[in-house]
């Protein structure tokens, strides 16, 4: 047993401030491991340690200045070496990067770039990045048609240890960028091409390029990254982002960009509890946590990859009131946005004639008043969907959450839209295929009053199997309803009225009902879809159909 200290290998500069630890004391620790993050003002890098072992001494506190040769941390480590040959001899590895970092930093500063320049076109290149390997854009800066100082970040690569900034070797327009996120770039390759304003000169030969003139330096990183990083500098050095840029300026470490992208945590929507707002791994827990207990029904998401739509100041172009929405309105237009984003939808039209079912209805009218009720065309919809449901049970199932099976349900409970002052509220009526159209009648009459009162209770409003949105009684002559997932279909109801219809010889006048079926494309087929609606159909043209 011996007690060590790791000391601060070349870093590339003068003087870098401690800015977080990434261990604490009576830390188990092999080699490799991360043990503090430096920060200078072009670059942020994560030092790793050079022996295993122990953690029994902090040696540094936040906010110190290190330089190149300092203590970092005692650690009692399992092997007797002699501390002195730690100071005096840092690893053989460290001399070898740390000559690796001085080449590539001499690399990039003194001959960025050494493609030649015509017409005011630039291509930029990749410069030296200290290793030979592909490393990948995890970031473009800048957009076609930015204009650059040269030093401004053009983009951000990142291998597993290390990630860097890629600072333009000339000012001027970004006309073309030849690389997409995701790419692998080495040295050479084009990262895009700059129109100049006047006539750029190919670079001199490195010998007569005066360092200050040349772009500044990128984070360097040790020559073969993944063999041995013991400075393993990281992006964000923030000053380098003069540039109008693209993408939002995030300030994070190598592990912790490797920690969102595994969880796909947007690193732009984190706020940063380190120093300067850096975000630290704790952030991100954080951010996972809040995410998970905010009750997701009531959130509208702008995730998903989709582009958030724009802000506008419409006050610009007249006066505007603002109101909020009601909590039925933010529910209700998280669920459209959810099932939108996630069913695929058909829907599929059709017409059918309710002559004879009007004048059924019109019939009863009277006997509708004695019982103190009213037969609407609703109570014929419900019961058509219910025999409907029973005869194509895709229609009455839902999509497993891992998409993996169809659940078939047993039981026809139907969902009917009722338009409130607060919102859209969907009360629920249960077994509608064993009620006669008297029961589901009252049924409807008394729900759409609950609703109406805000009265209804949580379950009055759980366990459909399909939803009925009827807006006849408003009119329109069709609409695309959307599912209400997880159920897979959904009727549109619009307005009847008296067509001219051809029964072979000639036009007669009928009543037609349009109606539009929308439903979930994973689990219903357009055949099914197809086979589903001309049941309904032809259960309403004909409602005698209805009590076989
Ligand atoms: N075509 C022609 N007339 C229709 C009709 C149709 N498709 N559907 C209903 N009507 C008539 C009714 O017969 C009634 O006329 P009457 O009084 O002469 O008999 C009148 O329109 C009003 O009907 P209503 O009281 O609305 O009853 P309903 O049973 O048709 O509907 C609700 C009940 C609760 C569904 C309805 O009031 C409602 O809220 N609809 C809105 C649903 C909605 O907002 N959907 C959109 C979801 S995004």
């Amino acid at each position: 047993m011996a007690k060590q200290q790791v000391i601060v290998p070349d870093i590339g500069a003068d003087a870098a401030e401690v800015i977080e630890w990434m261990v604490q004391v009576g830390d188990e620790i092999a080699v490799d491991d991360s043990l503090l993050v430096l920060e200078s003002d072009k670059a942020s890098m994560e030092v790793p340690s050079t022996l295993a072992g122990t953690v029994v001494e902090l040696l540094v506190n936040i906010g110190d200045s290190l330089s190149e040769g300092a203590a970092i941390v005692l650690v009692e480590t399992a092997d007797a070496i002699e501390p002195a040959q730690i100071r005096e001899e840092p690893p053989e590895t460290n001399q070898a990067e740390a000559a690796g970092q001085s080449e590539a930093q001499e690399a990039l500063a003194e001959a960025p770039n050494n493609q030649p320049v015509s017409a005011g076109k630039h291509s930029v290149l990749v410069p030296d990045i200290g290793t030979d390997d592909a490393v990948e854009v995890i970031e473009l800066s800048v957009s076609v048609g930015d204009e650059v100082e040269e030093g401004d970040t053009l983009l951000v690569l990142e291998s597993d240890k290390a990630s860097m900034e890629i600072p333009s070797d000339a000012s001027g327009r970004v006309l073309e960028i030849a690389v997409a996120v995701g790419a692998s770039l080495k040295q050479g390759d084009l990262i895009g091409v700059l129109e100049v304003a006047g006539h750029v000169d190919t670079p001199p030969a490195p010998a007569q390029e005066p360092k200050q003139e040349a772009p500044p330096p990128a984070p360097a990183v040790p020559k073969s990254v993944s063999e041995q990083p013991k400075t393993a500098p990281v992006a964000k050095a923030p000053v380098a982002r003069a540039t109008a840029s693209s993408s939002e300026v995030v300030y994070a470490g190598p592990a912790v960009r490797k920690l969102a992208r595994e969880f796909s945590i947007p690193l732009e929507q984190v706020s940063g509890s380190g120093p300067r707002g850096r975000i630290l791994k704790e952030d991100l827990h954080t951010f996972v946590q809040q995410r998970l207990s905010k009750p997701e029904a009531a959130t509208v998401s702008v995730g998903a990859g989709i582009p958030a739509v724009p802000a506008a100041d419409f006050s610009q172009f007249g006066s505007v009131r603002e109101e909020a929405l009601s909590k039925i309105g933010k529910v209700t237009a998280a669920n459209m946005q959810r099932s939108w984003l996630n069913v695929p939808h058909v829907t599929q039209y059709d017409d059918a004639d309710v002559t004879d079912l009007e004048a059924f209805r019109a019939s009863l009218k009277d006997e509708a008043a004695r019982k103190g009720t009213k037969l609407t065309p609703l109570p014929f919809l419900l019961k058509a969907c219910a025999v409907g449901l029973k005869d194509n049970p895709k229609f009455n199932s839902s999509l497993s959450a891992d998409g993996e099976s169809i659940i078939y349900k047993e039981y026809v409970h139907i969902g009917f839209a009722v338009d409130t002052p607060a919102g859209l509220l969907v009360p629920v009526i249960r077994d509608v295929d064993k009620k006669g159209l008297w029961e589901l009648a009252e049924e409807v009459l008394e729900l759409a009053a609950l609703a109406r009162d805000k009265k209804l209770k949580p379950a009055q409003m759980q366990g459909a199997c399909f939803t009925i949105s009827s807006l006849g009684a408003l009119g329109g002559k069709g609409f695309t309803p959307i599912v209400n997932a997880p159920e897979v279909g959904i009727l549109g109801v619009s307005k009847s009225s008296v067509q001219p219809v051809w029964d072979g010889s000639s036009f007669v006048p009928r009543t037609m009902l349009p109606l539009s079926v929308s439903y979930d494309h994973r689990v219903i087929n357009g055949a099914d879809g197809g086979r589903f609606m001309n049941q309904v159909v032809a259960l309403l043209s004909d409602i005698r159909r209805l009590t076989l």
